[in-house]
């Protein structure tokens, strides 16, 4: 069994740009005191975090709002670099992120679906074979054909959820996104990230359940004040989280 994803002591620092300490002036006239004030002004998101996913675990990330746990799928999903550290990830990523992330909002369903499978990695024949398995598993025959600016948030996470069905990933991460869905729907997501998971395809997701937590996953990744509070099994790990 080979290790899927390692972090290894990572640092995220997110820059606070807001607060430009000198103005416009100061970048001008003494860039380099603007320049480490503006190094100074960091937010750190992650501190030392460092864990591993093995091949065909299921594993969640849990953690209040603004823990960092978007950010750790994003560093896994390569869309952003760690500040120091290492983020290793032996694999293919299917990755579903934030809501909207990869979606273009005036093209229709369908086109979007053409794109973003041509941007995890299909080819043209491929995506042509499948979409109509997409349309039909995201249950928006209907609207297929409109804009998406036109769609709710539950319907965005259908449609970006069943692109990755049609795909041949060795890693899927999914962020908190299937909680927009109706109970129907997500019950459907599951039951394709069981059928993943009996395929071996390991899973990193962020999910506020814990009866989906503890109904799915192998693993539990707890990330409390930016830093990994405790890494256990569910049955561990849960009910200490609900207590906190
Ligand atoms: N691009 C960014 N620039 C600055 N701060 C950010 C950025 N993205 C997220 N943050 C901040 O980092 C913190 C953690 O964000 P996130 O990883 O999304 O947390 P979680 O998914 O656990 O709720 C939040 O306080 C958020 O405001
Ligand atoms: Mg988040």
């Amino acid at each position: 069994m080979s290790t899927k994803i390692e972090f290894i002591s990572v640092v995220k620092d997110y820059l606070l740009y807001s607060k430009l300490p000198y103005g416009i002036k100061g970048i001008i006239f003494s860039p380099l005191k603007s320049f480490r004030a503006l190094k100074a002004n960091t937010f750190r998101v992650l501190n030392n975090v460092s864990f591993s996913i093995e091949e065909g675990e299921v594993v969640a990330i849990i953690g209040k709002n603004g823990a960092g746990k978007s950010t750790s799928l994003a560093l896994t999903a390569g869309v952003m670099k760690p500040t120091s550290g290492e983020v290793k990830v032996n694999g293919r990523i299917a990755p579903m992120l934030e809501l909207g992330g990869g979606f273009h909002f005036e093209l229709t369903g369908r086109e979007n679906i053409i794109l973003n499978a041509c941007l995890l990695g299909l080819k043209k024949r491929v995506i042509e074979e499948r979409i109509d398995k997409i349309i039909e598993y995201s249950e928006l025959q209907e609207f297929i054909d409109q804009p998406i600016r036109t769609y709710s948030s539950g319907m965005l996470a259908r449609l970006g959820f069943s692109i990755i069905t049609q795909l041949e990933p060795d890693i899927i991460i999914v962020d908190e996104v299937l909680a927009v869905g109706d109970r129907n729907f997500q019950e459907k997501c599951y039951k394709t990230i069981r059928e993943f998971k009996e395929k071996g395809v390991t899973i990193l997701l962020v999910s506020h359940n814990m009866s989906d937590v503890l109904a799915l996953c192998d693993k539990v990744i707890w990330i409390e004040n930016h830093i990994v509070k405790q890494i256990g099994t569910p049955e561990q790990i849960v009910p200490l989280y609900l207590e906190s």
